[in-house]
């Protein structure tokens, strides 16, 4: 095989002559498999997605070996699947979109070594897109109206980020957690509370029948004019709280608790993203997984008031999903911006 046979300039400049885009997109940065094919950035033809949830759970948590074992097995009968679904064959697909970052660095590699492989055997231009990039591009797939500038909160079990969306592909980080993110805070509160993996769902299905002002909100550092987040002061009161319940042998309602946490996290998440909004004078967005939240959906309603216009997408377009992947890439290609087969898994992407 000659590698230089593969010339990504080249590729890319062939496409763009082409006026539909079909975009095969993988997604792999930590336990869910996902593929799907996007038509001209915004119309999904197919996605599929594979979650590991049911090989993690008894652990409490991803197990980054499982995750990688797991996307090898998962990802070829994934291929097949959605072109399948979409009615389509390889040959009718112009670009390969990957995540390359940020993620677990063994599940990533999964991802990026085998649209590398696609891409060169196919000799298709590809695309590394940046995870969270792809959540804030949700939107774009959610709402066909929706052009930048906008304001996007990105809560995810990872980040949780205020973003200024200031074009396709441009971006300003306003805010962003200096500690826990708000997925991993729910998380972990919840398999305190003895839910299974992973928590917020849980959490927020058991803070249904529970006091949501049962506790005050500890510390003062999200009280600040600032656009930074912080959850670990909250989390770790809440941990004590409940120890010193369990120490004391003293009967306490986890209905309560996990009511009052998670109004404390979408307290903080809605206030911090209302305020930005108002500030900067933009419309809200919002993506990652934290974003399928009934409660913050609602509290970031409230809060924004009529000001401002918000976008929610479906809830299956918070998780993570590889349409978005493909979305991001339509518009990275857009500008010339595409990868060689140098393309590496980079646990450390930064998107700012
Ligand atoms: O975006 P995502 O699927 O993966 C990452 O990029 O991290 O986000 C996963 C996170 C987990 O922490 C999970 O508990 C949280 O999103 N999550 C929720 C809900 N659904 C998922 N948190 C609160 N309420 C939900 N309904
Ligand atoms: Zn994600």
């Amino acid at each position: 095989m000659n590698i230089l046979r593969y010339d990504s300039k080249k590729l890319f400049l062939e496409l763009e002559k082409k006026r539909e885009w079909n975009i095969l997109a993988i997604e792999s940065s930590c336990d869910e498999t996902a593929v799907a094919i996007v038509k001209n950035g915004r119309e999904v033809l197919a996605s599929e997605i594979h979650s590991q949830i049911e090989e993690h759970k008894k652990y409490g948590g991803v197990v980054p070996e499982i995750a990688s074992r797991q996307h090898v097995l998962a990802i070829d009968t994934l291929l097949d699947r959605t072109l399948e679904k979409a009615g389509l064959g390889l040959q009718d697909i112009n670009a390969i979109a990957v995540t390359c970052g940020p993620g677990l660095v063994g599940a990533l590699l999964v991802g990026v070594s085998y649209a590398k492989a696609l891409a060169y055997a196919r000799n298709l231009p590809l695309i590394g897109v940046n995870h969270i990039e792809g959540h804030i591009c949700a939107n774009y797939i959610a709402n066909q109206e929706l052009k930048p500038p906008f304001l996007c909160l990105v809560a995810s079990g990872g980040h949780s980020h205020i973003v200024h969306v200031k074009g396709y592909g441009e971006y300003a980080l306003l805010g962003a957690t200096r500690d826990d993110a708000a997925g991993e805070a729910l998380d972990k509160v919840a398999r305190v509370l003895g839910l299974p993996y992973p928590g917020g769902p849980e959490l927020e299905r058991l803070a249904l029948t529970g006091d949501p002002l049962f506790f005050k909100m500890p510390g003062s550092f999200n009280a600040g004019e600032h656009y930074d987040l912080s959850f670990s002061g909250l989390k770790t009161a809440v941990i004590n709280m409940i120890h010193k319940y369990e120490q004391k042998g003293q009967e306490y309602s986890r209905e309560d608790i996990a009511a009052s946490f998670q109004h404390w996290v979408v307290e903080v998440l809605s206030e911090k993203t209302a305020k930005a909004a108002e500030k900067f004078n933009l419309d809200i967005a919002i993506g990652g997984g934290v974003a399928a939240n009934t409660a913050l959906r609602k509290a970031i309603s409230e809060k924004a008031g009529g000001g401002c216009r918000i976008y929610f997408p479906e809830k299956w377009l918070c998780g993570d999903n590889a349409a978005m992947i493909g979305c991001a890439a339509y518009y990275r290609l857009k500008r010339g911006q595409y990868s060689g087969l140098d393309l590496n898994a980079d646990p450390g992407f930064t998107l700012f």
